[in-house]
């Protein structure tokens, strides 16, 4: 089921508030107060994203392996309109070099929150004052059906979830979809810097960098991939 709302402070707060209800998606025009990973905020001007927020239950697995099923999810979503989407793990969506789309999972007493936020029609002047390289589909000329595509990314979002759920989800799915595997990486986890090269991604999910002192498994951080000499 879809709640459409004109404008809201971030839908990932409206879906804490709303009685629960599994499957639940709340999409707003606007965000007052969208917010990012890690702190940050999320742009979310009218009608220029999808900013939506889906009411889950609480899973078993790991909140790791979950988000890169959602992650996947939308991937998944945005594939079929042009080549060139790819992975960032632990969630986002790329497409040469510059953000496209994000997840801001959190899990609460009673439910799992699963918010995503799709750039669509921001112009290369508004994205220049993005805190990361950013883009939008309008951007990389993609003509785009709003309402298709959140059809598409509802399917695929409970598609994932059934995957978590009944330990179907491989993170082979996510793997063979990130480029930064076998790169040489700068990585920031709780404030502490290192480097190193990423093998893989473990069947929790975590990430896993080969660095000096040894190899390092993470849950956490933000992870950019380093320019080739
Ligand atoms: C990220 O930092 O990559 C995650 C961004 C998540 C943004 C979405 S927009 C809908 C939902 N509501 C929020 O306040 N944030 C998420």
């Amino acid at each position: 089921m879809l709640v459409k709302l004109e404008s809201v402070d971030s839908t990932n707060e409206e879906a804490r508030r709303v009685p629960f209800r599994h499957g639940l998606c709340i999409v707003a025009d606007e965000q007052t107060e969208g917010r990012g990973r890690r702190g940050r905020r999320w742009l979310s001007k009218r009608e220029m994203g999808i900013y939506a927020s889906f009411v889950l239950k609480p899973i078993r697995e790991n909140l790791t392996l979950a988000s890169l099923a959602f992650g996947w999810a939308v991937f998944k979503t945005l594939s079929p309109l042009k080549e060139g989407f790819y992975l960032k793990w632990p969630n986002d969506v790329y497409i040469n070099g510059r953000k496209i789309a994000g997840i801001l999972p959190e899990l609460t007493k009673d439910r799992l929150i699963v918010g995503v936020g799709i750039n669509l029609y921001y112009s290369e002047r508004e994205l220049s004052s993005f805190p990361v390289p950013a883009t939008s589909l309008a951007a990389e000329g993609i003509k785009l059906d709003r309402e298709n595509l959140l059809r598409e990314l509802y399917r695929n979002v409970l598609d994932a979830y059934s995957l978590i759920e009944s330990g179907r989800f491989s993170v082979k799915l996510f793997e063979r979809n990130c480029p930064m595997v076998g790169r040489e990486v700068r990585v920031e986890e709780s404030g502490k810097l290192f480097t190193g090269k990423v093998l893989g991604i473990d069947s929790e999910g975590a990430l896993i960098v080969e660095t000096k002192e040894g190899l390092r498994r993470l849950f956490s951080g933000e992870v950019t991939v380093r320019e080739e000499k």
